[in-house]
């Protein structure tokens, strides 16, 4: 018998009744449901709706099943739906009438759009924690190469000599954004929805702030209409974890191009890397090609919400059952990815030689050869032609800039003295960008600084 069944005169038919459960993916929420449950029923005493001794015995029991569920006593049927009627079934049966007490003034539709909020929010936590490590696995790793140099790339050309630790820098600066943009996601999502009934609210006594202040929310939503229609946090949640995975697939295609034969500016530790079953010389970066890979979920995840309301009228309507499987998915695929990056860059060798050699190559001095010139009184645009014609030359005999004789040097410009050897020298080009943001030491160290400060006091 359906917990709705008075006004129907036939059972539903059981490939309709299949369909419609979503007891399969919302059963992960029901701890939520019964701490939502037990908020609900502690006020609905405290009101006076129902008697303070079947409020009791509403929260012992609640607890009772909570503790079954945990200890894998409990059974949820495809029968009673979803996680809400699952629970409410298990309390009728344990309790009888005080049981069917229970859902008074309230409606699944407001207590699935409660359930999932505090969903998501216990998970922001454990994601932000994960996103804590790598943050913290980064600034490590960034403090010990302040002084590797490697060649910053534009269009995957050679372009300007940085270091490994403002490289690294500039993915904690990503992941850090990630993070404050959960803190605010959080403050958003905030908002205790109980109360607003199925959608117009209710005629009952209730006291909302109470039910908020026992399950921590920070405050109450003020329309029903939206309390149980809206899941723009579900939407704003998937599209956080999307960018999460935009900036642990890019990382994660720099780490494969760096760990190849040609680039071999890291070797991924043999525990973090898999061979293959025919060729015996090789072995792969899977983790970070599934990382890569696993992106395409997650923002296919944010499609399907995005694709799900966007045409739903208000307020609640069935197609909302639909959100928790691709946030589901998405979450879990984020937590599984962030650990096992953050595993896999802090096994990972880092060969300094080769990214220092790296840099020499491809004249990534020439902005520098070019700054000299500026330096020395030329414009900017004289100085950008006549660097262009020194490589063009170089590239001729086969040289590097640092390798011209100072004749050559003084047959493209006779401004040029000495001084040009140490002027593009590679660690003069990087010492000297001390501008806040640069890559040279001082002003890794400072943001660095910075960063650390802001680490400790999350
Ligand atoms: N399982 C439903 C969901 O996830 C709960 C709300 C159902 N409400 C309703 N009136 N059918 O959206």
């Amino acid at each position: 018998m359906k917990l709705w069944g008075g006004r129907f005169s036939k059972n539903t038919d059981s490939e309709v009744n299949d369909f419609n459960s979503s007891i399969r993916f919302d059963g992960r929420m029901y701890a939520q449901d019964i701490r939502g449950s037990i908020a609900h029923a502690k006020m609905l005493g405290k009101c006076g709706v129902i008697s303070e001794s079947d409020s009791a015995t509403l929260v012992k029991t609640l607890g009772e099943v909570l503790e079954d569920i945990e200890n894998g006593k409990v059974e949820f049927s495809a029968d009673a739906e979803d996680i809400h009627m699952n629970v409410e079934t298990l309390l009728i049966q344990r309790i009888g009438d005080i049981g069917k007490r229970l859902h008074t003034g309230r409606s699944r539709n407001d207590q699935v759009a409660l359930d999932i909020k505090m969903y998501l929010m216990d998970e922001e936590k454990e994601l932000s924690l994960l996103l804590k490590s790598l943050l913290e696995c980064l600034i490590s790793m960034a403090e010990e190469h302040t002084q590797t140099i490697m060649p910053g790339y534009t269009h995957l050309q050679k372009a300007q000599p940085i270091t490994l630790s403002h490289h690294l820098m500039a993915y904690f600066e990503m992941f850090k954004r990630d993070c404050t943009r959960l803190a605010d996601w959080r403050e958003r999502t905030n908002v205790m929805p109980l109360g607003s009934g199925a959608l117009a609210g209710t005629t009952y006594p209730f006291d909302r702030q109470y039910v908020a202040d026992q399950l921590g929310f920070a405050s109450i939503t003020l329309n029903s209409l939206d309390g149980v229609s809206d899941r723009d946090y579900v939407i704003e949640l998937s599209g956080i974890l999307s960018i999460i995975m935009v900036h642990l697939s890019r990382f994660s295609e720099e780490l494969i191009l760096w760990n190849t034969n040609e680039f071999s500016f890291v070797e991924m530790d043999d525990a973090c890397s898999t061979g293959s079953s025919i060729m015996p010389q090789k072995k792969n970066p899977d983790v970070a090609e599934l990382i890569r890979g696993k992106s395409g979920r997650v923002f296919g995840d944010l499609m399907s919400i995005l694709t799900t309301m966007k045409g739903l009228p208000l307020a609640y309507n069935k197609d909302m059952q639909e959100d928790k499987e691709c946030i589901f998915d998405a979450i879990d695929t984020v937590k599984l990815c962030l650990p096992v990056f953050t595993k896999m860059i802090r096994t990972m060798k880092i060969n300094k030689e080769n990214m220092e050699q790296g840099a020499k190559g491809g004249f990534t001095n020439a902005t520098d050869a070019a700054d000299y010139l500026v330096k020395k009184g030329m414009p900017f645009r004289q100085a950008h032609e006549v660097v262009g014609k020194m490589v063009a030359y170089a590239l001729n005999v086969g040289k590097s800039l640092d390798e011209f004789t100072m004749e050559e040097f003084k047959q493209c410009s006779d401004i040029i003295e000495d001084d040009i050897y140490h002027a593009i020298d590679l660690h003069t080009c990087v010492s000297d960008r001390k501008i806040i943001g640069g890559p040279a030491r001082e002003a890794v160290e400072y943001a660095i600084g910075i960063n650390k400060k802001w680490l400790s006091e999350q």
